[in-house]
């Protein structure tokens, strides 16, 4: 039997829950949560920016080097960070001003990170090496880690 999508998720969630819980410090738990998402899927990068001096900073990932400065508005992050919403990007090339950190990437999701208030503290951003790897799937099971990570991090 193989394991769908959703079932992953499923069991990813309580084990990254109970990973996380009651720890304060930003970069370990951000580290082990792209940790978590990448080794369960395996996909091509999976990692977070945060707000830092008016733009998105590189933080910690899973995957090759990366961009470390990225603007708002400006590509998948930057624009996910404006807008404020999670945005699912089935084929990069067509997304105006997608930033290509890797060639190899071909689709991505981005998921904001939230303080307590709803304001974008960061971005989830995971890039797939096939095209149209993220749906509405990843989007709702995302959101949910994205949720866990203001009630861990930034909910004191
Ligand atoms: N593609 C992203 C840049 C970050 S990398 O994918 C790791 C973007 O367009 O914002």
């Amino acid at each position: 039997m193989t394991i769908n999508k959703q079932q992953r998720y499923e069991e990813m969630l309580p084990q990254l829950a109970s990973l996380i819980a009651g720890e304060t410090e930003e970069m370990s738990v951000l580290a082990n949560v792209a940790a978590v998402i990448h080794e369960t899927f395996g996909f091509w990068w999976t990692g977070f920016y945060l707000v830092r001096g008016g733009e998105l900073r590189l933080g910690p990932f899973q995957g090759p080097v990366a961009c470390m400065h990225i603007q708002r508005g400006r590509g998948v992050c930057g624009t996910s960070w404006e807008r404020s919403e999670t945005i699912v990007v089935p084929d990069v090339e067509l997304f105006p001003g997608h930033i290509a950190c890797s060639s190899a990437s071909r689709s991505e999701i981005v998921v904001p990170l939230y303080n307590i208030n709803k304001v974008v503290v960061g971005v989830l951003d995971i890039d797939s090496r096939e095209l149209s790897t993220f749906d509405e799937t990843d989007k709702n099971y995302l959101e949910q880690v994205s949720q866990l990570i203001t009630r861990t991090l930034y909910a004191h």
